[in-house]
């Protein structure tokens, strides 16, 4: 009957679609290249191709398997294993929220160059005179970052508000193959211009100096890559538990936790090989920052394409990316609402979808402000940065400079510590408390036999918990 309320999945594709809709995203596109530009490239790559391997596959199936078989959003399915593990739940609640904030930011940037290069089809200025500076202009114009901002807010409230089934499943069949295909174009594209050949090298050839770089160093690139990967697969967190909560019993939950990772890290492998050698051929310095997708794209749009081309391409681009956005950020305030909806459906009450959604919305607009309004850090914000407010000297945490921008702060809040300390805590608890045959034994529900029984026993006990640990440390270390 709960099942009733709550909606299911209408088939494995469309819970499939919609699981890889909200790990395909800003993290892939935007996250991926500007952390390996900032963290040393090949060897940011390979560390985190390790972590996919050892820890995203691991807490992408306990995630999956816990929530399937209580059949509940985060607090409650843990909960479930016992009461005093909620807090994990609670956790998992956080950071999604943490995140709202600052996706919704950024997804309304990209709704601006959308439009920008829409208008530019029609022979207007999309860009302001600016061109391929925008992204420094449109930082201080905060008018437009609050209206762009709102109205990113508003489509994802919009598509929650219409449930799990019409909201989520439909939005997503078409646009990730679409998105595919257009990553694809371009990487062909900026392939054939003079000097990519840097941003495969970049990519490519083994190199681990960052490792002795005093700035960075082993522990920066690894709390780095682990970060991002947790963002990108959408774990540690709620989602993965809550989208677990509507897949049938029939299916097989041992290969959809791989195909979720390989489609996410094909992805964020293809954003890596557009933006890489676009930054070489245009002449973008890889450790930009979290600017460096939006400026590579107009070099390649406007100097490289240029033209009605250019503008249709970048339209086209900012459109798909804008949709990889919302279902992303769909699968983040389901991930809140469905707690609400939940306690309501405990309590005996008719679920209130849409005030849920609502409430969140508005309380992620209020928190989302800052971020909108610092300029990303680069100074002469209009709100004070996170160092001003608590008394510390800027810049004070090496290269991170968690404390000079909203975005990273909040950043860190969630995949810096929320994300690897919920992961840290699911593993221990499955592997020592409640035991990794739970999990087992809910895939085996689906008929099919598991597999990989001794690789997962000693990544829950023991790999996953170590790396979180190290990974943890790197993070607080930084705080000093
Ligand atoms: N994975 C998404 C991206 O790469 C972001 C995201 C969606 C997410 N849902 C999540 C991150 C849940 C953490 C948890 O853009």
């Amino acid at each position: 009957m709960q099942e009733h309320n709550r909606g299911q999945w209408g088939s494995n594709l469309g819970f499939l679609m919609a699981a890889v809709g909200s790990a395909v995203g800003l993290g892939n596109i935007w996250g991926f290249p500007y952390k390996m530009g900032k963290t040393g490239g090949f060897a940011f790559l390979i560390v985190y191709l390790a972590l996919v391997l050892l820890v995203g596959i691991v807490v992408m199936l306990g995630e999956l398997a816990l929530g399937r078989s209580t059949g509940k959003s985060p607090i409650e399915a843990y909960g479930a294993l016992k009461a005093k593990y909620k807090i994990v739940g609670v956790m998992a609640i956080i950071s999604p929220f943490v995140i709202l904030c600052f996706y919704c930011v950024l997804g309304g940037m990209v709704m601006r160059y959308m439009l920008g290069f829409l208008v530019s089809i029609f022979g207007a200025d999309g860009f302001s005179g600016q061109g391929d500076g925008f992204f420094g202009y449109l930082l201080y114009d905060y008018k437009g970052m609050i209206l762009f901002f709102i109205i990113f807010l508003v489509v994802n409230m919009g598509i929650i508000m219409g449930g799990v089934q019409s909201g989520i499943e439909r939005f997503t069949k078409i646009a990730m193959p679409a998105l595919a295909v257009c990553l694809v174009i371009i990487i062909v594209f900026v392939a054939m211009q003079p000097g990519a050949k840097g941003g495969y090298e970049f990519m490519f050839k083994p190199d681990f100096s960052v490792f002795s770089d005093p700035d960075i160093g082993f522990f920066g690139v690894l709390k780095t890559a682990a970060g991002q990967m947790f963002f990108s697969l959408s774990l540690g967190m709620g989602a993965m538990i809550t989208y677990g909560s509507y897949l049938s019993k029939k299916e097989s939950l041992q290969r959809n936790s791989l195909i979720i990772p390989i489609a996410d890290t094909v992805i964020a492998l293809m954003a890596g090989m557009m933006v890489m050698p676009a930054c070489a051929a245009y002449g973008i310095d890889f450790g930009k920052g979290p600017g460096l997708l939006f400026a590579s794209m107009q070099g390649v749009f406007l100097d490289g394409m240029g033209g009605t081309i250019g503008n249709v391409m970048g339209f086209l681009f900012y459109f798909l990316v804008f949709i990889a956005a919302i279902t992303s950020s769909i699968s983040l305030l389901e991930a809140c609402s469905a707690t609400i909806i939940d306690k309501q459906i405990a309590k005996g009450k008719a679920p209130r979808r849409k005030t849920a959604a609502g409430i969140f919305t508005l309380c992620i607009f209020i928190l989302g402000l800052p971020i909108a309004l610092d300029a990303l850090g680069s100074g002469g914000a209009l709100v004070k940065a996170p160092y001003e407010l608590m008394g510390l000297e800027a810049g004070g945490a090496g290269y991170a400079m968690w404390n000079d921008c909203w975005l990273d702060f909040y950043d860190l809040i969630a995949e810096g510590i929320l994300m690897p300390l919920g992961a840290l805590l699911m593993s221990l608890i499955f592997g020592w408390v409640v035991g990794p045959k739970y999990i087992y034994d809910e895939c085996e529900q689906s008929g099919h036999p598991f597999k990989f029984k001794p690789y997962f026993d000693v990544c829950f006990k023991v790999i996953v918990p170590i790396i979180m640990v190290v990974v943890l440390y790197a993070q607080i270390t930084d705080f000093f």
